[in-house]
């Protein structure tokens, strides 16, 4: 079974959450700058003029599609790597996948988003 990961998470946290998953072998991925807010509606700054409301706050968007047996160890590796402890943090929402496919190959499901090296491939690799 294919899932998809979406993340949401700050912008400066980028870096660390990457690398946090190249650790443990996730490869492929795709990463968006996106707008949004979360239970607090923004935030309020303090301007020159006084203060103003920003409602909408850059955050960052990866998303992966993995195997579901990789699914815990990979949202742990980003909560980890993402969490600061304060409001706005982010948060990861996870959806079914129908399919994928290679278009270079015509690989379909699991074989489309297998990388040399990857999370299963550490494990084979582990267990021999
Ligand atoms: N219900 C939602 N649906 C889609 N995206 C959301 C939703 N809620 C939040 N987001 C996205 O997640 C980002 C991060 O939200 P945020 O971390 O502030 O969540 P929160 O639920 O308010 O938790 P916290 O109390 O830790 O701030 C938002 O900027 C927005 O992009
Ligand atoms: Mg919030």
């Amino acid at each position: 079974m294919l899932k998809k990961i979406e993340a949401i998470i700050r912008e400066d946290k980028l870096g660390e959450v990457k690398d946090a998953l190249n650790e443990i072998g996730i490869k492929g991925m795709n990463v968006l700058e996106i707008r949004g807010h979360g239970r607090q509606g923004g935030i309020t700054l303090a301007g020159r003029s006084g203060t103003y409301q920003v409602d909408m706050l850059p955050k960052i968007q990866i998303n992966i599609i993995l195997s579901e047996h990789n699914l815990d160890e990979t949202i742990a590796t980003i909560v980890k790597a993402g969490r600061t402890g304060d409001a706005g943090d982010g948060l990861i929402f996870v959806y079914p996948v129908e399919e994928a496919v290679r278009i270079r190959t015509g690989e379909r499901g699991h074989d489309a988003v297998m990388y040399p090296g990857d999370i299963d491939e550490r494990k084979h690799k582990g267990a021999a």
